[in-house]
């Protein structure tokens, strides 16, 4: 198979012209939460002679999403259906109502992909599904779907790992060769990797708890955000960021946690216990309940958003520091990904963006919409594989999905035996708090 790489550095107006087109489509079907078949206006008025096309599946958790991708990167068209407002409401994610929710939308997602992007199931080289790790209910909805697919199209199967999507998407938009530095920060995930290859990753270090996304939705639901007027339908994160710029962050004292754990181990729990004792307290100060706005949420907000990113931060900047001493990544031109929900929090983007700053590493975020999941990541994934050559089947006899998978080899405990000291950031932090007040 002929592996388009170089073609994807000459693509980008392309690209950019065929993911603006197919952004208006997505939007269009998603908002309206019914099948809009719209066709990219570059894909009607040039004929298109792809090498290889592949359709990808993502339900690893509460969206259902799909995405047709080329080997030079064009995203032909996608749509996606949030199940978002549904879990809003529920106060978080009820894993048979997200089954029950995937199971309505996966034909539709499906079907409004390929109507968007011009393409018959015929015409597809291969069909790649999320198949770990996510929610055991939710998985099994996409993969069920995914292997009735490829048995009556007679198309190969690329299972995809829902961790190394996220990881390779920035390689869709940008000319990054491995290996480099990746962050995924989540509601469901917290890793530092080293992506070495398309399925060649060091694990440096990860979440011991819960995941910085997840403390963020905790959070939010305790301080019932839903009720307030302006983040009524904004996911817990970007609620919190929201509310975060209009408040005084060094209001409330939260410190960023395992200060004296010098490895690249991430923890998100003690935030969170600290935060819920800081807000019982101020109920208390304002005779409040549980489940009523109070007047301080944008400095609770403010601080929790500052500790999450000093902590984020830290590791990260221990991470280079390990891969430069290390020799794992070269000192002069090495980039930082960083993806995943949270990875749209620009307040932790202007924290990481200090210590690529330092260190001369580039810092690279896929655009928001690429970050949260999507089809189009699982999709690219799949190109990459078959150019790689990679995990293409064509059987599925005993395909099964995996809730939980780690990524890559984990040399976790050996970074931590180098104990890195890192500087300080706090100063330069607080700085960044001061602009925003
Ligand atoms: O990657 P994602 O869509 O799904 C998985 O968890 O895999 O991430 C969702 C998470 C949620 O926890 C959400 O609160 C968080 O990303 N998030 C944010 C922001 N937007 C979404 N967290 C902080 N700031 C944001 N702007
Ligand atoms: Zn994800």
């Amino acid at each position: 198979m002929f592996c388009v790489q170089f073609f994807s550095r000459h693509a980008s107006v392309q690209k950019i012209l065929a993911m603006s087109s197919v952004t208006r489509c997505t939007s269009k079907s998603v908002k309206h939460g019914r099948s809009v078949c719209l066709r990219s206006i570059f894909f009607n008025s040039v004929k298109y002679y792809p090498t290889t096309l592949v359709l990808g599946i993502e339900t690893s958790c509460d969206d259902t999403a799909a995405a047709v991708v080329d080997d030079t990167g064009k995203i032909l068209g996608e749509a996606l259906h949030s199940q978002n407002e549904v879990h809003l409401k529920t106060g978080g994610i009820i894993p048979p109502v997200a089954q029950q929710l995937h199971r309505e939308n996966i034909e539709r997602i499906v079907k409004e992909t390929l109507c968007v992007s011009g393409i018959s199931l015929d015409e597809l080289s291969a069909v790649a599904t999320t198949v770990k790790p996510g929610l055991a209910l939710s998985l099994g909805v996409g993969l069920e779907y995914s292997l009735k697919l490829v048995d009556k199209y007679k198309k190969p199967f690329i299972p995809i790992h829902h961790m190394e999507a996220h990881a390779l998407t920035i390689r869709l938009i940008n000319q990054v060769e491995f290996p480099f530095l990746v962050l995924l920060i989540s509601g469901g995930h917290c890793i530092l990797v080293v992506a070495q290859g398309v399925s060649d990753f060091l694990l440096l270090g990860q979440s011991v708890d819960i995941a910085p996304g997840d403390m963020l939705d905790k959070v939010a639901r305790r301080l019932s955000l839903t009720k307030h007027p302006e983040c009524c339908r904004m996911s817990g994160g970007k609620a919190i960021e929201y509310l975060a710029q209009q408040g005084n962050k060094l209001h409330y004292e939260l410190r960023a946690p395992m200060r004296h754990h010098p490895n690249c181990n991430f923890s998100f729990s003690g935030l969170h216990s600290n935060a819920t004792r800081i807000i019982m307290q101020k109920e208390k100060e304002e005779g409040l309940q549980e489940g009523h706005l109070m007047s301080c949420v944008t400095d609770i907000a403010a601080a929790v958003q500052h500790a999450v990113a000093l902590h984020i931060a830290q590791r990260t900047h221990r991470a280079i520091l390990f891969c430069i001493k290390s020799g794992i990544l070269s000192q002069t031109n090495a980039t930082l990904v960083v993806s995943g929900g949270v990875a749209s929090n620009q307040y932790i983007r202007r924290a990481l963006q200090i210590v690529t700053d330092a260190t001369n590493f580039n810092l690279l975020c896929p655009p928001p919409r690429l970050c949260t999941d999507n089809g189009v990541m699982i999709a690219w994934n799949g190109i990459e594989r078959m150019c790689a050559g990679l995990g293409v089947l064509h059987s599925t006899d005993g395909i099964r999905y995996e809730p939980k998978a780690s990524l890559g080899i984990d040399i976790s405990e050996q970074v931590g035996e180098v104990a890195i000291k890192v500087p300080s950031l706090e100063v330069s932090l607080n700085e960044l708090a001061t602009i925003n007040l």
